[in-house]
């Protein structure tokens, strides 16, 4: 399994488009980290990137969301993504960034080395295009009724409604989501890569060399692929948000962010070379040493054989790592291809799917807002309960019962009994092991074999099958404990409660060294309490890990019980959060990280009928003294002109909302404002950020005009 000479592990780049949750984290990364950790306790040569993916639609999708330009976006999350990566413990050996110009070189010549090789085809083609907001229109921003079910909103690729996969062409009366208008045909010229030309070398090298190895998830879905036939995909885009494509001809166009994205693999690892070999440190957060690393290195690990590429990603990404991004390795006839792609099925939360936009979802820097000191609580909820071969369900009970029933009363409970006795009975020494019992015997035996169970499970990629084993190992000495009870010898055996507890101690030390790939944080604080440098995974096993008379620190608690109340607090939390969520989200919008306020208690029509709603003029306005919000309105309303005064001042002039027409609630009890007397309610649209707009119609309307 392991043989190879060194090892590259990737886990998928994030969009910086918004925050991530704890799905993800089940889907890659905890498990990506874990294996990394693992291997380096072997003494591997591995190397571990990750990063940002910083182009595509949805980056200026969520700029004009936020009103903001994609770049601060990028900036914004990146910097958020990272953080939170850190503090539960990934321990990437760079976190990059695909907007940085190595990579946009890297992901250049790539398409330069393709595109001179004539392995490209150029196609025209006819897309939709904006003419108001001049701009071709990528699926997502093309909305129309779906052919299949009728739905008025269906998107340019999908229906949300029916499931179906569309074209942007097969919509009835399309219109584009920037501008509301009809986009119009034109033709435009894209690069393509012949995907059904690499067929046969898929077969052979997916179908056949790894039919026993992948998991049959993974193997699964790329079979079906290769099945159905492969068509060509086009590797550029029209879009201002990207990597320029580097030819002469391709004014606007923009390489497709599933062509860069997973370059940012090959640009990281040179990324990290390069700063390594420099001694600058501007990403790479090295994690062993790279002693005598020179700025090259990077090519040992992208196209030497006997490098192992493994991939850790998420189950809607299983067809860019295992078929588009090996096709344009391979193609430039560079590059190694993957080994392994273990990619996980989604995890759900407290019965329905977790998203982002619709409130479900538990965020990485909600969850270490809340519980900062607990990154290894999650990692451990999370790695029991990994969506390894279906998808699984995170709840928050089972969290806490992963917490109080495992990790505090067996993981927990063991160490600290362990450390508890032998400070009472032995000055915090490591007492003398005796002659061995039977059940000592046993026990010891029973250590001898969990590093390579544990490990052996790793390596084929069955991380909560190694949980189990791991917390296992906690179990085993627990019992160990039960069965010998120290306790009741102290007044009649004291060499004997010293054998036992050397044996105890021995299988926390065990524990610290093979528990450091899941639970890094308590890994370190159990060596901290045993007084004992990091471990190899070799070492493991051993009933020599403590030496006799070897001075322990102080006992302490991994673990602490989490509360009822506290979980419940999560759940109303997360009930709260999808409340205050629109239902659907907008056309064009895909994810939302802002909540809007909560829907209001229905009303009767009758209720309603109450309201006099008209369209007015504004015939005048001044400011109000004293008062930086109020603006002393004159507006016509067809039945009379009176005066309402109006919060609006910041956010127009005086000259500015003179002429305008507005909606005004015309039967609105009078009330005296800073003492005038104000006859009606301006009707405004506050956006997200505070800011009001004035509605009006579509088109002007004669003074008086009724709305209904
Ligand atoms: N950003 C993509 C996603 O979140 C993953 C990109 S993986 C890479 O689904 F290989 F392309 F980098
Ligand atoms: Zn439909």
């Amino acid at each position: 399994m392991l043989e190879h000479k060194r090892f590259l592990v990737t886990a998928a780049l994030p969009y910086a488009n918004g925050p991530k949750h704890i799905g993800h984290l089940a889907g890659a990364y905890i498990p990506s980290d874990v294996y990394v950790r693992y291997l380096r306790s072997l003494g591997k040569d591995v190397v571990f990137v990750c990063g940002s993916d910083e182009h595509g639609t949805a980056i200026p999708n969520q700029a004009l969301k936020e009103h903001t330009t994609p770049k601060a976006i990028i900036d914004k999350y990146h910097a958020l993504i990272r953080d939170c990566f850190a503090q539960l413990g990934m321990s990437f050996d760079i976190y990059h960034r695909t907007s940085e110009p190595i990579h946009h070189q890297t992901s250049q010549e790539i398409f330069k080395t393709l595109y001179n090789k004539g392995l490209l085809t150029e196609e025209v083609s006819e897309q939709y295009f904006d003419v108001t907001a001049n701009t071709f229109l990528a699926d997502r921003y093309i909305i129309g009724t779906c052919p299949k079910c009728g739905n008025p909103n269906a998107y340019g690729d999908q229906c949300e409604k029916c499931g179906s996969t569309l074209s942007p062409r097969e919509l009835i009366n399309p219109r584009s989501t920037l501008s509301g208008s009809a986009p119009v045909l034109k033709a435009t010229k894209h690069w393509y890569l012949p995907l059904q030309h690499y067929e046969a070398w898929l077969s052979d090298w997916i179908l056949k060399s790894h039919k026993d190895d992948w998991k049959v998830n993974v193997y699964g879905q790329c079979k079906s692929w290769i099945d159905a036939g492969l068509q060509p995909r086009a590797m550029t885009r029209d879009l201002d948000w990207g990597i320029k494509v580097p030819l002469p001809d391709a004014e606007g166009k923009v390489l497709y962010v599933w062509f860069d994205a997973p370059i940012g693999y090959i640009s990281a690892t040179r990324a990290l070379f390069e700063e390594l070999s420099s001694g600058t440190k501007k990403f790479a957060t090295p994690q062993r040493s790279f002693a005598g690393a020179t700025a090259d290195d990077w090519k040992k690990y992208w196209q030497d054989e006997e490098t192992r590429l493994v991939h850790f990603v998420g189950k809607d990404n299983i067809v860019f790592h295992c078929i588009i991004f090996p096709i344009m390795l391979h193609a430039t006839g560079e590059f190694i291809v993957p080994d392994n792609v273990p990619a996980n099925e989604f995890m759900n939360l407290e019965g329905d799917k977790m998203s982002t936009s619709r409130g479900w979802s538990i965020e990485m820097h909600e969850y270490l807002h809340d519980f900062a000191d607990k990154p290894d609580v999650l990692r451990y909820a999370l790695l029991t309960n990994l969506p390894e071969t279906k998808d699984s369900e995170f709840t928050w009970k089972d969290f806490q019962a992963k917490n109080n029933n495992e990790l505090v009363a067996i993981f927990g409970n063991f160490v600290n009994r362990a450390l508890v006795l032998t400070q009472k009975y032995f000055g915090n020494q490591v007492p003398a092991p005796g002659v061995f019992t039977a059940t000592d015997d046993k026990v010891l035996a029973e250590l001898k074999a969990f590093p390579s169970r544990i490990g052996s499970s790793l390596e084929n990629y069955r991380f909560r099958e190694a949980t189990a084993h791991l917390m296992d190992l906690a179990r085993t000495g627990n019992k160990y404990l039960a069965e010998t009870e120290p306790w009741k010898l102290a007044k009649s055996d004291m060499p004997r409660v010293g054998s036992i507890l050397n044996i105890a101690l021995q299988i926390a030390a065990n524990m610290a060294i093979v528990a450091e790939p899941f639970l890094p944080f308590t890994a370190r604080k159990l060596r901290d309490m045993l007084q004992q440098q990091p471990g190899h995974w070799a070492q493991a096993g051993s009933a020599t890990l403590l030496d006799f008379g070897h001075k322990l620190g102080t006992p302490g608690l991994l673990f602490e019980k989490i509360d009822d109340t506290v979980i419940e607090a999560q759940i109303k939390k997360l009930n709260d959060s999808k409340k205050s969520m629109e239902p659907a989200s907008q056309p064009g919008q895909t994810e939302s990280a802002t909540p809007v306020p909560p829907a209001k208690p229905a009303i009767s029509f009758d209720d309603f009928q109450k309201m006099d709603i008209r369209v007015g003029t504004v015939t005048k306005a001044e400011p109000v003294e004293k008062s930086k919000k109020l603006l002393k309105l004159q507006v016509d309303t067809g039945i009379d002109t009176r005066t309402v005064m109006s919060g609006i001042a910041e956010h127009f002039t005086p000259e500015g909302i003179v002429g305008k027409q507005v909606t005004l609630l015309v039967n609105l009890a009078p009330r005296k404002i800073m003492g005038v007397e104000s006859q009606g309610m301006i009707l405004m649209a506050a956006d997200k950020d505070g800011t009001l707009r004035l509605l009006q119609p579509n088109e002007k309307v004669s003074a008086g005009a009724t709305v209904s």
